[in-house]
């Protein structure tokens, strides 16, 4: 890769080792992806569980590190700033509420320590897969490094900023040095449109447009699908359709003609591309999505799940509406999970209250598939789960053989309300 002046010399360690191994993966990995040069990154999106998952970015790696070297580590580590905005995806737990989460005092403590040294480094640490709609918005354009499927998508496809698919090191890295290798995504003619998916029905609810996305990725795999007729989704129904395309497949974008920004018509969608496949999306087919992801047709529901990604607070809002002077089923939990900011203006807003007078928790920083993965708990029940997220609805199959219900948003908030379906 062609250097700079100033990129070299951190190469050669004048800035420090930290920064100088940052380098150094970024170089090896921007050669490996055949990138010429670096591209100034503004923004990062990034993985921080621990203070020891960072420390282990480093050498030496794949090494259990004692706590005194994890501790010498993260004292260097606080001595530098991030360059670009950074911010950080769910951890395992609630920092507030990780008691009823389940999760053990060591894992809140690891927790702390990493939200205080992320702090500390400048880091935006709101602990949310959904960035770009609380403090990490970019605009069109805009070079950045991110980590989360879910996040990057949108950002791509919907505000037309720039980022590859990053592991938590790449994005990381590009944190610190506001640098990202320049390939993929970053360079016009990987982002122009493979597969076309022509969408004849309607997409009411806030799931279809997931079960949308489940087809769209599995057609498209690793390629960009472009829908036509489809109408102008809102910023929810973006979410999970983005979410979803990364189920069965690795998309890092999609087009729709007409509506996001990169693709005002069919040939600016494709550009010179021929499409691969022509798809056709119709009410048989959306019913065979949620046949495939319902595998519990009916009975007892253990766990009701909002918020993956992370709930907005227009969905906090509607939830709290349906919710509204009714209990949730004895024996049944329903969480919601969003951002530490958007749980805070739910407390003020009155909608918290709501969700926690019917039985149900309102969450923040966490994500129940990290969690569960990765940490010891108490796990709640999740055998049956019920969920208005296709993303979620396969992963908990995937991870807990958990027996699911996949529906839209209304219909889960009454399976909590009776206790299943
Ligand atoms: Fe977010 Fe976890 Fe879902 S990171 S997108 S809540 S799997």
């Amino acid at each position: 890769m062609r250097l700079t002046e100033e990129q070299r010399e951190i190469l050669e360690g004048k800035e420090g080792e930290i920064l100088q191994q940052a380098m150094i993966d970024l170089v090896k990995y921007g050669t490996a992806m055949g990138a010429e040069e670096f591209v100034p990154v503004s923004s990062a999106h990034t993985f921080f569980m621990s203070p020891e998952s960072i420390a282990q970015y480093f050498p030496p790696r794949r090494v259990q590190l004692t706590e005194r070297q994890v501790a010498e580590f993260c004292e260097k580590l606080c001595r530098l700033q991030v360059t670009a905005k950074t911010t950080v995806n769910p951890g395992p737990a609630d920092l507030e509420k990780w008691r009823q989460m389940g999760a053990t005092e060591a894992t809140y403590r690891s927790l702390k320590q990493a939200a205080e040294i992320s702090r500390r480094c400048g880091m935006l640490t709101n602990w949310t897969c959904i960035p770009h709609l609380v403090d990490n918005t970019p605009v069109l354009g805009e070079h950045c490094s991110w980590s989360e499927s879910s996040a990057l998508i949108y950002a791509n496809s919907i505000t037309a900023a720039r980022t590859n698919r990053e592991g938590g090191h790449a994005s990381f890295f590009s944190g610190l040095l506001g640098l990202a290798p320049k390939y993929g995504l970053h360079l016009d003619e990987n982002r122009k449109g493979t597969h076309l998916i022509d969408v004849q029905c309607t997409m009411e609810k806030r799931s279809d447009w997931g079960a949308l996305g489940y087809f769209a990725g599995e057609k498209a795999g690793d390629g960009i699908p472009v829908f036509i007729n489809l109408r102008r989704p809102t910023v929810e129904e973006a979410k999970q359709l983005g979410a979803a395309i990364n189920v069965p497949g690795g998309a890092p974008m999609f087009h729709i003609v007409g509506v996001t920004p990169e693709a005002p018509t069919m040939e600016a969608a494709f550009g010179r591309n021929e499409p691969i496949g022509r798809y056709l999306f119709d009410a048989s087919v959306k019913k065979r999505v949620y046949d495939r992801a319902n595998n519990q047709p009916e009975g007892k529901v253990n766990m009701v799940f909002f918020g993956c990604p992370h709930a907005t607070l227009y969905e906090v809002k509607e939830i709290s509406r349906l919710l509204d002077g009714r209990r949730v089923a004895k024996g049944t939990k329903l969480w919601v999970m969003a951002a530490h900011p958007i749980r805070a203006s739910a407390e003020r807003l009155g909608y918290a209250q709501i969700i926690e007078e019917s039985g149900a928790e309102l969450l923040a920083d966490g994500c129940l598939l990290t969690y569960y993965v990765y940490f010891d708990s108490q796990r709640p029940n999740l055998e049956r789960v019920a969920t208005d997220s296709l993303k979620h609805a396969l992963g908990v199959r995937r991870s807990f053989g958990s027996k699911v219900f996949f529906g839209d948003t209304e219909r889960c908030v009454q399976v909590a309300i009776e206790g299943g379906v």
